[in-house]
């Protein structure tokens, strides 16, 4: 995605290949027929290609409508040089191109066009780590299953999707495109993507093929600065960054990315451990990898391979099937020097043929070979899809989390007549979508302002302002799609707009103020050093608050932010996210109470940027928090979060009791079933999500102080009680152990906590004996 213009002109250049011969296949050559087996027919195309069309379907490119024309790829596709393009979006340029591999190329190998398809298409779904919020695998998995439908009807049959990289820094930007923190919780919304993308067949229709990414340990960037290396344990690596990716393959994902950075000294992309060793032995991953972009080339830059070759060279030799590489021509490292690498006999022959097959594949597992063209009515339709829609304001009421609500102001009393709607967020249909929406309608989204006017009776009256202005002092890398920001406001109109807003709030009954971080400041390429309000943002709210009037506070971003000041002052706190293009319209819904919050916090929250990294999973001390003079904690601040993972509120409350376990004891290998039940105590209706969490008191190495281990939703009805089941099988008892050096289960007695998030208080134990 680093891309400049002047590159883009250089690879124009260099893209404007030789001129072509097409030569005739037979026409029913056996790897058309849709009847045989694929290794049938990957074992003919394969037998029939010459070395340089097997380096060419290893070769990924990306093509950017703003700045290059498409006679710029053609030359290329007609010569097989390009087995994959990324980054179109247009059902017919997608046609156009396909025409051209599938009629003019020697052996009509079909394009697979690939898409970072991370939270919607067409229709804008919340960012993931708002989707993670809900932990709603079912809504993930519907959510998906649209994004799907809607990009494969484009001609795009392949999704840089689902991100699971574990994050527990929120000065990492990226931290928004995943689930969190936590590894179980990660592993259950990864299967529910990869199921929602794929379907059973990802061949079928409306399904894409899945790509996990980034392959491993990219969330764990030293100081929260995007691409810097991780130092992992093997014991975090297998516990806590690790499982996502398993469950991924698991649920038969068919592609990987590897990721940039350096993990422990190795970059990912030429990491045979991770690669070869955890993915292909360990778990038997049969789909193929893909580089993340231009990061074989850049194994020469990290200072691992010497030049592009050697970067070509171990990269494939540690298990990156294809490359994705910059459009330049220059840096491609891959199509460059796989065949001086053959000859030079670096590389065998044998290596490149799994590549080729591995990516020939998948091409037929999608059904390319039948399937190769967009359909364009259908894509057509595709465009604000009613029901598409109708999904994406349910996902962002549905991932909203309410932090707090002091003397019930939430639901808002329907009596406020004059309402002002303050801050920089408060309007905006760029920020109220997230990172990585690029092939929507911007238009169509809909803002804060937008959603509460459409809510409220007629006659109540809706002003807005938005009090300051901010922005980040770096460009985003994605202003190449929506163009820079606006200029900051001068030294008069700063305080203008800030005294205008104050004056508004004062005028009204009722204030609402959406605060946060424009789109860009999260996502890649968006570290940030603190997590505070940026620009006059707290200084807003504490001018707005001293009013003392009813006051709301929506967050729209994609961390956590610092709001320590705000939680004792501001009585209503509702985290939104970006929550996508319907964001506007749930927030209304879930202010005027149409919709109840039910989200819970994936991720600790701070209090301010120095406790990160904070997390609840982490190990017991020698002093630990119940030990009186308690020496762990910092002397200036509490060591406790401000909100604890698996935090939300409801508009009514539950009660929960009667923690039993099947067995007091169980034998090593069995499963124990834990039950509670959980009762609706408040006057409204709701959903809670019971979480059960455990410890393991002793053995061969500590373990976490506590570790989700199942988790279920609950609808109640005022009064109404649930009894919940989870089980607690060997896998969740079972851990990989820096003392063995492998995965145990082991002989212990283990704490249980269930509620209603990770600081639950109800607990009961049992043993596991031998
Ligand atoms: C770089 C990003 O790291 C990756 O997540 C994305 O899929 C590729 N660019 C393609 O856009």
């Amino acid at each position: 995605m680093i891309l400049t213009r002047r590159l883009l002109a250089c690879v124009a250049a260099a893209l404007l290949l030789t001129n072509t011969v097409a030569f005739a296949i037979p026409e029913r050559a056996t790897y058309f027929d849709p009847s045989l087996p694929i290794d049938k027919r990957v074992d003919d195309l394969m037998s029939r290609m010459t070395e340089d069309e097997k380096i060419g379907q290893l070769n990924q490119l990306f093509y950017f409508a703003q700045f290059m024309k498409p006679e710029m790829i053609d030359p290329g596709l007609r010569e097989g040089k390009i087995g994959s393009l990324l980054f179109v979006t247009d059902p017919a340029t997608i046609n156009r191109f396909q025409k051209i591999a599938v009629e003019q190329s020697r052996l009509k190998i079909p394009l697979l066009f690939g898409f970072d398809v991370i939270h919607g298409f067409r229709t804008i779904f919340p960012v993931p780590l708002a989707l993670a919020s809900s932990w709603d695998v079912d809504l993930v998995e519907r959510v998906q299953t649209i994004a799907a439908r809607e990009a494969s009807a484009t001609g795009i049959r392949w999704t840089f999707a689902p991100m699971l990289d574990i994050a527990r820094d929120p000065r990492w930007g990226r931290i928004v495109e995943g689930a969190g923190e936590d590894p179980f919780l990660g592993a259950r919304i990864a299967a529910a993507q990869v199921r929602g993308f794929q379907g059973q067949d990802p061949a079928s229709p409306g399904r894409l093929l899945a790509c996990m990414k980034h392959f491993a340990g990219y969330g764990a960037a030293a100081g929260g600065r995007d691409y810097d290396a991780a130092y992992i344990s093997d014991a975090e690596l297998y516990n806590v960054y690790l499982p996502p990716f398993q469950a991924a393959v698991d649920a038969g994902v068919g592609s990987a990315m590897s990721a940039y950075m350096d993990l422990n000294d190795v970059p990912a992309t030429g990491n045979a451990f991770l690669l070869h060793d955890v993915l292909r032995k360990q778990w038997g991953f049969k789909g193929f990898v893909v580089s993340d972009a231009d990061a074989v080339g850049n194994l020469v830059t990290h200072g691992f391979a010497e030049d592009k070759a050697d970067a070509a060279a171990r990269a494939l030799t540690a298990g990156v099937d294809m490359e994705m590489s910059i459009p330049s021509g220059i840096s491609n490292a891959y199509s460059n020097n796989l065949a001086k690498l053959i000859k030079e006999k670096r590389v065998t022959t044998a290596q490149l043929d799994e590549a080729v097959r591995r990516v020939l594949e998948a091409k037929f597992k999608v059904g390319l070979f039948e399937n190769p063209y967009a359909d364009e009515a259908r894509a057509a339709s595709m465009h604000n899809n009613p029901e598409h829609r109708k999904m994406a304001r349910i996902a962002a009421q549905r991932s909203a989390v309410l932090l707090r609500n002091e003397g019930n102001l939430l639901p808002l009393d329907p009596k406020f007549s004059s309402i002002a709607v303050i801050g920089p967020l408060a309007d905006s249909k760029r920020d109220i979508r997230g990172s990585w929406s690029l092939a929507d309608d911007m238009k169509t989204a809909v803002t804060v302002v937008e959603g509460i006017r459409a809510k409220v009776r007629s006659g109540v009256k809706v002003e807005y302002a938005p009090g300051v202005d901010i922005a980040r002092s770096y460009p985003s890398l994605f202003e190449l799609f929506f163009g820079p920001r606006p200029k900051l406001w001068n030294e008069t109109q700063g305080p203008e707009e800030f005294d205008k807003a104050v004056k508004l709030a004062r005028s009204s009954e009722l204030v609402v103020m959406v605060l946060g971080q424009h789109e860009e400041m999260s996502g890649e390429g968006a570290s940030q050093s603190t997590i505070e309000l940026p620009g006059r943002q707290r200084e807003l709210l504490e001018a707005v608050s001293a009013l003392g009037k009813p006051t709301v506070l929506v967050l729209i971003n994609g961390r956590p932010l610092d709001i320590s000041w705000a939680v004792t002052r501001v009585p209503a706190i509702l985290e939104a996210w970006h929550p996508g293009a319907e964001g506007g319209n749930a927030i209304a819904d879930l202010l005027w109470g149409d919709a109840t919050p039910v989200g819970k916090l994936p991720i600790t929250w701070p209090r301010s940027s120095g406790q990160i990294p904070i997390y609840y999973a982490r190990n017991l001390t020698q002093e630990p928090e119940s030990k009186p003079g308690f020496k762990s904690r910092y002397w200036d601040i509490p060591t406790s979060p401000l909100y604890p993972f698996g935090y939300g509120l409801s508009y009514t409350s539950f009660g929960y009791s009667n923690l039993r376990v099947s067995k007091g004891t169980a034998k090593l290998g069995e499963s124990v079933e834990v039950t509670v039940d959980v009762e609706n105590t408040g006057r409204r209706a709701g959903e809670e999500v019971a979480q059960l969490y455990i410890h393991q008191r002793s053995g061969s190495a500590s373990r976490p102080t506590r570790e989700l281990k199942g988790f279920e939703r609950v609808v109640l009805a005022p009064g109404e009680k649930k009894t919940v089941r989870l089980t607690l099988g060997k896998r969740e008892l079972t851990y990989w152990s820096s003392a063995t050096r492998g995965w145990v289960h082991e002989p212990a007695t283990f704490d249980v906590w269930v509620g209603g998030d990770s600081n639950a208080t109800l607990h009961t134990e049992f043993q596991i004996a031998r």
